[in-house]
């Protein structure tokens, strides 16, 4: 399926969680600039995100983004042809900041302000500068949602599969606070698990037969808790890799199940945790069997940035008219 990206110079700001981010694209292709600068520190100590201090972080971070964007694409703010923000979904006061700052610049300047929907910009992101994006079956695997999504073009997406409870992110990170390894969980738990057994804690496959395409990663959680509190030597290692496997197995399935059903042969992840070293192998090795082929967003485009905010504004130039009367959207009910 072709689409036709906007022939524009497009300015995106995403600041719905703890990630303040600042892009240019042109032609749907060429990044211009791609800044982030993650609060992760701030945010640290408290084991998790603190809203009021991430709305506050981009209120400062945000405007200078922006500066240091235009001047390292050697532009003027006038000469960016549109100015796009993630809406949602997201922490709502840090949704707003971004937001009004997109739009206070699309007024200065007399340019459209584009409504970006956070989830659309994770999962096109596999296909980033692409100009052609085949239908395919969506993973999408981020801290706040996991999603199984039958992309039939562009701008069409069908829901067939999502979380009954914790997103994978989610699961992620509370069982490495349960293990007192930190926090974002993911990346220490991919880190801690290398070289530890799979096969040491028999962990549960939440749904894994449950017949839909639906997940539930609580009881996984559970699980690991009762083991911490239940058993006294405990390896760490072994631990991570045995949760990380539980995870990869129902994730790996569900899609193979969704694909065959929906008559997909790509299988494209997104979202914070495709980062995931286990999943990409899993996913990959699976789809070599299967003779699908497996595309991944490449790791500075999993997790949360402004590029791929820019990369769906351009890939819609339809759905991305300008838009001054939209509201943040918080909560994740659909694609828009
Ligand atoms: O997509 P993302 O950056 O932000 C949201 O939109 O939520 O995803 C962040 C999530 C966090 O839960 C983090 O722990 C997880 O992605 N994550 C990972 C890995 N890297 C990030 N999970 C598993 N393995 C990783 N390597
Ligand atoms: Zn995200």
């Amino acid at each position: 399926m072709k689409h036709h990206p906007s022939p524009e110079t497009i300015l995106a700001i995403e600041s719905s969680c703890d990630e303040t981010a600042v892009a240019i694209l042109r032609n749907g292709k060429d990044l211009l600039a791609s800044l982030v600068s993650s609060q992760m520190e701030l945010h640290a100590r408290f084991g998790g995100v603190v809203p009021e201090l991430a709305s506050r972080n981009h209120l400062v971070t945000a405007p200078a983004l922006v500066e240091q964007a235009l001047q390292q694409s050697s532009l003027d703010v006038q000469s960016v042809d549109a100015f796009a923000a993630t809406t949602g979904p997201g922490l709502a006061s840090a949704l707003m900041i971004g937001v009004a700052l997109a739009k206070g610049l699309a007024l200065a300047t007399g340019k459209p302000f584009l409504a970006i929907n956070h989830m659309e910009g994770h999962l096109l992101s596999p296909f980033f500068g692409d100009s052609e994006i085949p239908p395919h079956l969506a993973l999408v695997v981020s801290g706040g949602h996991t999603l199984l999504v039958d992309v039939r073009a562009v701008g069409d997406y069908n829901i067939v599969g999502r979380t009954l409870d914790d997103a994978a992110g989610e699961a992620f990170d509370k069982v490495a606070k349960l293990m007192g390894l930190g926090y974002p969980g993911g990346p220490l738990i991919d880190k801690t698990g290398r070289g530890g057994n799979p096969a040491r804690y028999d962990l549960p496959r939440g749904m894994r037969a449950s017949g839909d395409l639906d997940f539930s990663f609580s009881g996984l959680k559970t699980a690991v808790r009762y083991l911490l509190e239940k058993e006294q030597n405990i390896s760490l290692p072994d631990l991570c890799a045995s949760f990380q496997e539980a995870v990869v197995d129902v994730l790996v399935e569900k899609s193979f199940s969704a694909a065959k059903k929906l008559g997909h042969h790509t299988v494209a992840l997104s979202g914070g945790v495709s980062g995931n070293t286990r999943l990409r192998e899993k996913m990959t090795n699976a789809c070599q069997t299967h003779g699908l082929e497996a595309c991944f967003a490449e790791g500075w485009l999993s997790t949360d940035n402004a590029a791929m905010i820019a990369f769906a504004a351009a890939s819609r130039p339809l759905a991305a008219a300008s838009a001054f009367d939209r509201d943040i959207e918080p909560n994740f009910s659909k694609f828009w």
